[in-house]
């Protein structure tokens, strides 16, 4: 396993899986790394859907997202065919929300690139969890009451490789010291 400097370091969105699901104990591995996020004011509030990257609620959110591009075909569905999604609600109208399943999401992609698992984190269903099918998505994937749609998470064995982004520090640092 990486230690985390490395995983931090080589991190990197990965769009391509194979079609593995994955063990109980890689997946024990990406929960706890959720679980073990820090929340403002220790809430705990974060709670993490598992869901089976051919379940067909899947496919609905899909199409939800699609719905006012009749002529959009992706080549890919939101979650690239992953093995497995994780969708990351928070408790409404908690100012941290966005942050804490943030924080906890991001744990979750060092967590799955520490133990070799490639990862996607994933906000483009924000509008279709969020919108007239809000309700019936937050039962189907059995978010709590008062709860929505922060985030999601795609994990499974990487069918490809992606080198991490280039970043500048001159560009997005400040030294006051
Ligand atoms: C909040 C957030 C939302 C994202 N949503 C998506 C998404 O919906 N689809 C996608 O393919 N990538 C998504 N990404 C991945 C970014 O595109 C990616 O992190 C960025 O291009 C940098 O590439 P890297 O992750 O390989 O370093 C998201 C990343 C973040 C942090």
């Amino acid at each position: 396993m990486k230690d985390a400097l490395q995983a931090i370091k080589d991190r990197s969105s990965i769009r391509a899986y194979k079609d593995e699901p994955l063990t109980k104990e890689e997946l024990d591995v990406i929960i706890q790394a959720g679980l073990q996020a820090p929340t403002a004011a220790n809430r705990q509030e974060v709670y993490f859907t598992v869901v089976d990257g051919k379940d067909p609620i899947l496919a609905e959110i899909q199409a939800e997202m699609l719905k006012d591009r009749p002529d959009a075909n992706p080549p890919h569905n939101f979650y690239y065919e992953a093995p497995t999604v994780i969708i990351l609600s928070g408790k409404e109208e908690f100012f941290w929300s966005p942050l804490d399943a943030g924080i906890a999401v991001e744990n979750m992609a060092i967590a799955a690139e520490a133990t070799g698992l490639g990862n996607l984190i994933i906000g483009c269903i924000k509008d279709a969890m969020r919108g007239e099918k809000k309700a019936y998505f937050s039962e189907a994937l059995k978010i709590p009451e008062g709860y929505e749609f922060e985030v999601a998470f795609a994990v499974g064995h990487r069918a490809t490789e992606k080198a991490p982004h280039e970043y500048s520090e001159e560009k997005n640092v400040t030294y006051l010291c």
